[in-house]
């Protein structure tokens, strides 16, 4: 399988800038390069803050341009983004009984669980006792090895002013035991940080990486401040299959011209 994993778009009214640059041109730029260099791809997933402040606006424009992407969409939400004023632009999206952006999908991989951790009034997540439930009762329907994806990530990175918003600790805590107690997670791709990370969570393999418009300065020693740079935009390719998770980032505006290393001199040095 084939899938895309892009995050954290931000999108604005029409018009407006965010920092400095525009989201909605950013996105554009990525479903381009997408759909020219990997159309083939079977799913692409949004892991979240979709828009910057919600408006419905900004998910018009958002609902515009992901209509012009080839490969089948799957959204998560985040902490800027507004339930309800999402759904009135994807009609598709699924809700669980509770109201929560939640759903799985079932293909030859294995199982795609998609969960909300937006925490209402905070930018920080909770996965709360009514979403573990939720969680429980899919992983048990689960059929061969199961991904997730959520916006906050369930543990601490480093980036502290990061971490004080990341997912409520106790919830984190009985998100592992669950997951543990299932056993085929085989991993977590998550959104909110506008970093690149890789590693594993208590054996779970992750993944996350930039957003579209602006991202998090690698800094492990600010306190509180939320210290942001211009670094470029990026989206992940990943192949799975019954052995492996191999994730490709994408720095797609990248203006690096590609040159064949074996006809140039230093080549047989
Ligand atoms: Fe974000």
């Amino acid at each position: 399988m084939k899938m895309i994993h892009l995050t954290d778009t931000h999108l604005t009214q029409p018009g407006q800038p965010l920092y400095g640059s525009f989201p909605a041109e950013r996105l554009r730029a990525c479903v381009a390069s997408i759909n020219a260099e990997h159309a083939d791809a079977d799913l692409c997933v949004i892991t979240g803050d979709l828009a910057h402040a919600g408006e419905p606006e900004a998910y018009a424009q958002f609902a515009d341009i992901i209509a012009e992407l080839k490969v089948p969409v799957q959204l998560v939400v985040g902490n800027h983004d507004h339930r309800g004023r999402l759904g009135a632009q994807f009609p598709s999206l699924q809700y669980d009984e509770n109201g929560f952006v939640q759903s799985v999908i079932h293909n030859s991989s294995g199982s795609f669980i998609f969960m909300d951790s937006v925490k209402e009034g905070t930018h920080a997540g909770a996965y709360c006792e009514k979403r573990q439930q939720w969680l429980a009762e899919k992983l048990a329907q689960a059929s061969g090895d199961v991904y997730l994806f959520m916006h906050h990530a369930p543990f601490k990175t480093g980036i502290k002013p990061m971490d004080k918003i990341g997912l409520d600790i106790q919830d984190a805590a009985k998100l592992q035991s669950l997951l543990h107690s299932h056993g085929r997670v085989k991993h977590l791709f998550f959104g909110h940080y506008h970093r690149p990370m890789h590693g594993s969570w208590s054996g779970i393999g992750f993944s996350t990486l930039r957003g579209l418009n602006h991202q998090v300065v690698l800094d492990f020693q600010e306190e509180d401040h939320y210290l942001f740079n211009h670094e470029p935009p990026a989206y992940a390719i990943v192949f799975i299959d019954d052995d492996n998770v191999i994730v490709h980032n994408h720095d797609f505006l990248d203006p690096s011209t590609p040159f064949n290393a074996s006809t140039e001199p230093e080549w047989n040095a």
